[in-house]
């Protein structure tokens, strides 16, 4: 494999592509071809993958998928199925597709089958979920638990966070779901402030059981439990852990028969199909959570066998690579058409940016491409009333990615019909524009003066040619959820082989820790703070006064 993505002829080939391309339109495109829908778009399980609206022909398809070989894509998707330790700077294995794999298909990891702890953990949540879910697991006074809070940041809170809220739908009648993140302990007492002690179930979700704002949050909890149950004995009805560290755990007084592992190889970002998943695995029962866990080995194994043209996220993450590093886009926009995939583009923050977000190679050197791109997103069609007049008229490229269920979950009148005419208008306003001629006539199909048409003409023309993708799927349900995920995860997995990175560390966030490690301490002694830059410093003291009012 060449050491630099760039140093490649399809990187090469890719860039002089490219300035062709910036003066095709995509109109052009599917005038030539009626077919372009059929021979750009695929299905995967249940989901349609339209790429048809993207700025693309064969020769851009055929150099994007050079440069996956010659970037050994298929060897990367090998290596990481194969417990290899891809994840070279902790010197760890990328094994979250073990926790979904469904098959009787051993996972060997240094000599042992890491399937007989992956099942022995399904079989503990089972247990676990159902004695909640039935209300024979009761709190310290008896009752049977009616809130679960799950206490947890960044893949330990977003993940499940995200799917417990897509998948409400299917979740137990009787119980109520909370997720708390944030050390501002706002967020702990506006969510304790309606719940009772008695029935309350609070799931420690940790991978490493240290994060600061995790363990600041538990003690809280733990405190508030105490305050109203008197006796510590409350504290093994009421907490449960799911963390790599046993140790860590048992410190903090939760009963090791209340802890649920997982193990290094399991990214946090990664971590929602692991026991981190028990806040949806209690809100949607077990079997449903092995549906979601279904879903996922759908796509893993398709992302394992598929020929690389066919393999969806492949396409995913080569059609990011072709706007990011030869379109010149910095972002990337989700747009789920259900309201039940609200937190989905959130989730995908952590998921692409911290595997991505990345500026030197596996073997630590600086890269010469650019990397991850910024992504965001709001569901629609709320966004369409926020940010998408940038997306039609704005002067930056931004790729969209709209997702929607051909079946609603709350058949409602038209409201479904509407949601989706919606969801293909934006697609094809994006990709087709409106031309000055179209402006014009439409103009004056209304009525209006010439000069009032030369005037108001160049404000509504549209230039289109912005990408889209389009995910189509059945509906919204656990195993289409496990695939959609999948199938990102995948394509971020792609994206950073090709770009040379390391996709699962996240050293970038440990600057700051480190640094608030060393200011709390500053923030109770009484004498100025001197040991900052001048603005550090001011910021300090100025707050330190503050605070004495
Ligand atoms: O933000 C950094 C990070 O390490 C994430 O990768 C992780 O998901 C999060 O903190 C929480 O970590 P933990 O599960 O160990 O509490």
């Amino acid at each position: 494999m060449t050491r630099n993505t760039e140093q490649t002829p399809a990187w090469t080939a890719l860039k002089a592509h490219a300035q062709d391309m910036k003066h095709v339109h995509m109109r052009t495109l599917f005038d030539e071809d009626p077919d372009r829908f059929g021979m750009f778009s695929r299905r995967v399980g249940s989901i349609l993958f339209d790429f048809s609206k993207n700025r693309i022909t064969d020769t851009t398809m055929d150099l994007l998928l050079a440069l996956a070989k010659e970037r050994g894509v298929d060897e990367g998707i090998a290596a990481m199925f194969a417990g290899e330790r891809i994840n070279v700077t902790e010197n760890r294995a990328v094994l979250h597709t073990a926790l979904r794999n469904r098959s009787d298909r051993p996972v060997v990891l240094d000599g042992r089958d890491v399937m007989v702890d992956v099942r022995a953990v399904w079989e503990k949540m089972r247990d676990f979920t159902q004695m909640v879910r039935e209300g024979v697991w009761t709190g310290y006074t008896g009752k049977a638990i009616t809130d679960v809070v799950n206490i947890g940041i960044g893949g330990s809170d977003l993940g499940p966070k995200m799917a417990t809220m897509a998948l409400a739908h299917y979740s137990h009648p009787r119980m109520r779901f909370h997720f708390v993140s944030n050390v501002d302990g706002t967020h702990l007492a506006t969510t304790l402030q309606d719940l009772s002690p008695e029935t309350t179930l609070f799931l420690v979700a940790s991978k490493t059981f240290t994060t600061q704002e995790t363990m600041t949050n538990a003690w809280s909890a733990r405190n508030w439990l105490l305050d109203h149950a008197g006796d510590t004995q409350a504290v093994a009805r009421h907490f449960v852990a799911m963390s790599t560290n046993q140790q860590g755990v048992q410190d903090f007084g939760i009963d090791p028969d209340n802890m649920f592992v997982f193990w290094d190889w399991v990214g946090g970002r990664y971590s929602l199909w692991s026991a981190i998943g028990l806040s949806i695995a209690l809100s949607i029962g077990m079997d449903g959570f092995e549906e979601l866990l279904q879903g996922a080995y759908e796509i893993d194994e398709h992302f394992r066998t598929a020929a690389l043209v066919d393999n969806v996220p492949v396409i995913m993450g080569l059609l990011g690579i072709w706007y990011r590093n030869f379109m010149g886009a910095q972002s990337q926009a989700i747009l789920p058409y259900d309201q039940y995939l609200e937190r989905f583009p959130a989730y995908l923050q952590q998921a692409d940016m911290e595997s991505n977000g990345k500026s030197v190679t596996r073997e630590g050197e600086r890269v010469a491409s650019q990397t991850g791109p910024i992504l965001w997103g709001e569901p629609g069609t709320n966004g369409q009333h926020a940010f998408y007049q940038l997306l039609h008229q704005g002067t930056t490229l931004v790729p969209c990615d709209f997702l929607a269920p051909a079946h609603s979950l709350h058949p409602l009148g038209d409201h479904h019909e509407k949601l989706l005419a919606n969801f293909f208008a934006q697609t094809e306003a994006l990709m087709r524009g409106r031309t000055l001629d179209e402006a014009k006539a439409e103009l004056a199909s209304q009525g209006l003066s010439p000069l009032e048409i030369e005037k108001l003409a160049p404000h509504k023309v549209f230039p289109g040619n912005r990408p889209s993708n389009s995910l189509l799927f059945e509906r919204l349900d656990p195993q289409t959820l496990g695939s959609l995920i999948a199938l990102y995860e995948h394509k971020i997995f792609v994206q950073g082989w090709i770009w040379g990175i390391n996709s699962f560390d996240q050293m970038g966030v440990e600057l700051g820790k480190e640094l608030a490690g060393r200011i709390l301490p500053e923030l109770v002694q009484d004498e100025p703070v001197m040991v900052h830059d001048s603005s550090t410093n001011g910021l300090i003291n100025y707050w330190k006064k503050l605070r004495r009012k």
